[in-house]
C-alpha cells in the first residue's frame, strides 16, 4: 500500500493511501493516540457504507465513538458550526488525548481539523478525506479553519489554524460514490501538482491525461496512483514551507490558477458547459479556468511557447471538461476582482505562472494588458 510519509519533526505523520484502508481505521489510530473515545465529524452526505467502515473498525478497536455531522457548503464552514461542534465535543467530556476524526471532504478537513487544534488548545486530528481534492490537497499540510462573514461578503479560510494531522488515511473506495463532477473538479489540483513539481515526477501531468479514461472508470489501481503521486508532490511542497512563509516559491507556488480562478468562482451565473443549470463553478473548475489564462499570460511574457501553452489549455479542458466561458464579464470586472483579492492581502498582484520543464514561478506587477488578454482568452 503507498504510503508518503510527511517528515516535519515531532508533527511529523504518514498520508495511507489505498482501497479498503478505512478498514484500519481503529487499528491504526489506537496505535497514535492514548485516548480511547473518538469524536467522528461526518459529512452528511455519505453512504452509510462509509461511514460505517469507519465507526465499526473504531468499535473494533476498542473506542467509544462520538458522532456529529456536517452539511458540506460554504456557509456552513462557520464559526458557528465550530461553536456548534465544540459544544458536543465538550458535551462528550473528550480528554486531551482522545481524537477527533475527521470523515468526509475538504470543508469537513478544515471544519474538523479547527475543532481538534483549538478544544483544550489542541487534540489529535485524524483526517479520512473522501473527495478527490481532500485526498491530495486540503487533507494534507496542516492547514484548518472557518470563513468569516464581513462586510456582507463571505471571506475564505480568514479563521484558522495551522494544526498536523496525526494521520492522513485515504480510503480511495470513498471516491466510489462522489459526484463524477467533483470527481473531475478534484483533477485541477491534480493537473496544478503537475504543473509546478519539476523533476520530481515530470511525467505526472502527461500520465494524469492519458489516464482520464481510467480515471472515471474509477480504475482503483490508477486511483491509487494518482492520489499517491499527487501526495508526493503536496508533501514536498509542504515539508519545504510548513508555515507558508517563503514568500516566492515555496506554498504559494500552491496557488497556480487560483488569483484568476478565485476571482471568478464567487460569479453565481458562470458554468463550466454553458448551461445556466450547471452554474457555479466548483472550486476546481474555476482553477481550471484559472490554470487556461496562467498559460496564456505566460506565452505572452514569451516564458513558454505556443505549444507548450496549448498542451495546457488542452488537457485541463479535457479533464475538467470546460467550455469556453461565454457568460465571463469584461476583463476589467475579473481584473478588479484580483485586484481586491490583492488590497485584502495587503500585498502586490501577485500570479503563478508555468515556465516551462514542469515548473512554475511568481511573478508580481504583470502588465494588465497581459492579465487583460489572458482573462479573454477563457472566452475562445
Ligand atoms: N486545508 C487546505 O489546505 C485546503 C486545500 C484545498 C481546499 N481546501 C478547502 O476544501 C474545501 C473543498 O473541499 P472539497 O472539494 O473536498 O469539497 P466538499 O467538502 O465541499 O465536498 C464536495 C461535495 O462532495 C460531497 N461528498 C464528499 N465526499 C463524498 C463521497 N465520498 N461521496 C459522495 N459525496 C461526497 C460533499 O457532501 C459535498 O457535497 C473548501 O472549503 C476549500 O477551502 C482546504
Ligand atoms: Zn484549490
Amino acid at each position: 500500500m503507498p504510503d508518503v510519509h510527511i517528515n516535519l519533526g515531532e508533527r511529523s505523520y504518514d498520508v495511507v493511501v489505498g482501497a479498503g484502508v478505512l478498514a484500519d481505521l481503529g487499528v491504526r489510530a489506537a496505535a497514535l493516540v492514548p485516548g480511547r473515545h473518538a469524536f467522528l465529524i461526518l459529512d452528511d452526505k455519505l453512504p452509510e457504507e462509509t461511514v460505517l467502515a469507519a465507526a465499526a473498525s473504531l468499535d473494533a478497536a476498542g473506542f467509544t465513538v462520538t458522532r456529529a455531522t456536517v452539511t458540506a457548503l460554504e456557509v456552513e464552514k462557520s464559526l458557528e458550526t465550530v461553536k456548534r461542534l465544540l459544544g458536543a465535543v465538550g458535551g462528550a467530556r473528550l480528554e486531551r488525548r482522545d481524537p477527533v476524526i475527521a470523515l468526509g471532504g475538504g470543508i469537513t478537513g478544515d471544519v474538523g481539523g479547527f475543532v481538534a487544534a483549538s478544544y483544550r488548545r489542541g487534540i489529535p486530528v485524524i483526517q479520512c478525506p473522501t473527495t478527490l481534492l481532500s485526498m491530495v490537497d486540503a487533507s494534507v499540510g496542516g492547514k484548518t479553519g472557518v470563513n468569516l462573514e464581513i462586510e456582507g461578503g463571505l471571506k475564505k479560510n480568514m479563521v484558522g489554524a495551522f494544526w498536523q494531522p496525526r494521520l492522513v488515511l485515504a480510503d480511495i473506495n470513498t471516491l466510489r460514490s462522489l459526484p463524477a463532477r467533483e470527481r473531475r473538479a478534484g483533477l485541477a489540483e491534480c493537473l496544478k501538482h503537475g504543473l509546478l513539481c519539476g523533476e520530481s515526477d515530470g511525467e505526472l501531468f502527461d500520465w494524469t491525461i492519458e489516464h482520464l479514461g481510467d480515471i472515471d472508470a474509477l480504475n482503483m489501481e490508477v486511483l491509487t496512483e494518482l492520489v499517491s503521486r499527487n501526495v508526493h508532490v503536496k508533501a514536498a511542497v509542504v515539508v519545504a514551507d510548513e508555515r507558508e512563509e517563503a514568500g516566492t516559491g515555496g506554498r504559494a507556488l500552491l496557488n497556480l490558477g487560483h488569483t484568476f480562478g478565485h476571482a471568478i468562482e464567487p460569479m453565481k451565473s458562470l458554468s463550466p458547459d454553458g448551461d445556466a443549470k450547471h452554474a457555479p463553478l466548483l472550486h476546481g473548475e474555476a482553477v481550471g479556468y484559472g490554470m487556461m489564462a496562467a498559460a496564456r499570460a505566460a506565452r505572452l511574457l514569451g516564458r513558454i511557447d505556443d505549444e507548450a501553452e496549448l498542451e495546457i489549455r488542452n488537457g485541463v479542458g479535457e479533464a475538467l471538461e470546460l467550455r469556453p466561458l461565454g457568460g465571463l464579464p469584461e476583463s476589467s470586472v475579473v481584473l478588479d476582482a484580483m485586484q481586491h483579492d490583492k488590497k485584502v492581502s495587503g500585498g502586490r498582484l501577485r500570479l503563478v505562472l508555468p515556465v516551462g520543464g514542469r515548473r512554475c514561478a511568481t511573478f508580481d506587477d504583470v502588465d494588465a494588458g497581459v492579465i487583460a488578454a489572458a482573462i479573454d482568452s477563457l472566452r475562445e
